[in-house]
């Protein structure tokens, strides 16, 4: 509840705010940092953005047809979004929204991509992860959609990409054989895919997954996870913290104590060189406005992520004063309304309980075009 109000405000309002924060001190760089990429490098520059399928069908109000992604689409290129990272679960409507999504990318003729982002928690609800059933299943949708000419392609290969899965095993002995033989390895799609999980595991067993992992996708960098009271070092007070009696300046001096960095960043590209052996895989990290979320039980999911200044504006300027060492930069998200990060418009089938914070609430304001522009110009 810390920093709710700042959170809650309009996205007029929150563009000014990060608008006049742009002239601040950059924050510094690490001048060690080294120059991973060499000018040869194949993989492009591309800022995408997560689009949640199971927010699409399903039969409520919101269900999208063609015309729905042909919008979302159209308005997502015109602000610098080069593809949607397609979210998938396992819905009985999954194999139906993808390919009007597939075909919609390829009605516009615009260059505008798609790939899907198998969110492997939400397959779990439906499959469990450790049997092969789920193999199978994220196979046939894989295999189904890579030769679609909507399909992003890296090096003429399928982009797939993951939330979490890392503790999977699809039915083998263990996570590493599992991705290995029934996915990554796997007859149907060995040298078809280009495979960017975020497997959610320590960068340190990345290299576990040689083999596997093309490259790596990093969810949660757009979020300061640790930013708690304690962490501020003020008090355990929260009261004293709310932000409602806090002016601009004091929450800067007291958000400026964390230092944003691109440690997390850096841990993630060294754990994926290291299971590549080299430096030329392809890295995507995340920028986000925000994380908000209020579910009763049983859901019972209670978060947020502070939504402070540095993460519009300093997450952007890190990312691009980092700008050699990231391939891809993910928006999340595009329609997350149930975590409240959404910054595409609202539609599709909102969850119940997360109609309260997100009707009346509009953060298209939060799309920031000229960030999007300056990491990855359209020629
Ligand atoms: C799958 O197995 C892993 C161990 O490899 C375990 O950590 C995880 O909880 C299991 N997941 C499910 C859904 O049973
Ligand atoms: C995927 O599964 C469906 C339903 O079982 C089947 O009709 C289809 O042929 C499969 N596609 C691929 C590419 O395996
Ligand atoms: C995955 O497995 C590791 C080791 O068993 C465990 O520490 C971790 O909490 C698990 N993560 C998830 C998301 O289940
Ligand atoms: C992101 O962080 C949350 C909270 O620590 C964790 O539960 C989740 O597994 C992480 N996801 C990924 C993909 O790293
Ligand atoms: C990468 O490998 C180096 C050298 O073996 C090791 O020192 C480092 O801890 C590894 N880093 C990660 C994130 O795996
Ligand atoms: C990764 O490999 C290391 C040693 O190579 C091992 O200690 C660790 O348990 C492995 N982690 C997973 C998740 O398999
Ligand atoms: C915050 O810090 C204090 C003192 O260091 C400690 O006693 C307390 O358990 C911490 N609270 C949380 C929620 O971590
Ligand atoms: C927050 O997490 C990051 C990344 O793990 C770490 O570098 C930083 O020191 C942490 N900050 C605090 C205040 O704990
Ligand atoms: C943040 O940076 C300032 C200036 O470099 C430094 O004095 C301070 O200790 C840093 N704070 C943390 C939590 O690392
Ligand atoms: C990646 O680049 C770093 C910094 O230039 C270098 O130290 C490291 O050896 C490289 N790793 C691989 C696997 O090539």
């Amino acid at each position: 509840m810390l920093f709710l109000p700042s959170c809650l405000l309009s996205a007029g309002v929150v563009a000014t705010f990060a608008f006049a924060l742009v002239a601040r001190a950059v924050p510094n760089t690490d001048a060690s940092v080294q120059t991973r990429r060499s000018l040869e490098s194949t993989i492009p520059k591309l800022v995408v953005a997560r689009h949640l399928v199971g927010l699409t069908g399903g039969g409520g109000s919101g269900d999208y047809v063609k015309d729905t992604w042909e919008n979302d689409m159209t308005l997502a290129f015109s602000k610098g979004i080069d593809a949607f990272a397609l979210s998938v679960g396992a819905d009985g409507f999954t194999h139906q929204q993808v390919d009007l999504a597939y075909t919609a990318a390829e009605n516009l003729r615009l260059g505008f991509t798609v790939f899907l982002s198998l969110d492997m928690d939400a397959i779990d609800l439906s499959y469990n992860c450790n049997d092969s059933s789920t193999a199978d299943y994220i196979r046939n949708l894989t295999s189904t959609y890579m030769g679609r000419s909507s399909q992003l392609l890296i090096n003429n290969k399928a982009l797939v990409s993951t939330v979490s899965g890392g503790n999977c095993t699809l039915g083998a002995d263990t996570p590493t054989k599992g991705w290995a033989t029934q996915f990554a390895q796997h007859p149907d799609l060995l040298e078809r895919i280009y495979f960017v999980p975020a497997f959610a595991i320590d960068p340190e067993s990345f290299v576990n997954f040689s083999g596997v992992m093309n490259g790596d996708f990093n969810f949660n960098a757009s979020w300061q996870m640790n930013l708690t009271a304690n962490a501020t070092g003020y008090s355990e007070d929260l009261g004293q913290l709310s932000g409602l009696g806090m002016t601009v300046q004091q929450q800067d001096a007291l958000f400026g104590l964390l230092n944003y960095t691109f440690d997390s960043d850096e841990r993630h590209i060294q754990g994926l060189a290291n299971a590549t052996h080299n430096n030329q895989s392809l890295y995507m990290t995340s920028v986000s406005p925000w994380f908000f979320t209020h579910f009763e039980p049983p859901l019972d999911k209670n978060l947020i992520y502070d939504c402070d200044d540095h993460l519009f504006v300093r997450r952007w300027q890190n990312i691009i004063d980092h700008r050699d060492q990231v391939d891809i930069v993910q928006l999340l998200s595009w329609n997350d309304y149930g975590e409240s990060h959404y910054m595409g418009p609202i539609e599709g089938n909102i969850p119940q309980e997360a109609e309260a914070w997100t009707l009346g609430y509009d953060h298209q304001g939060t799309v920031r075009v000229h960030f999007i522009i300056f990491f990855a110009p359209r020629d």
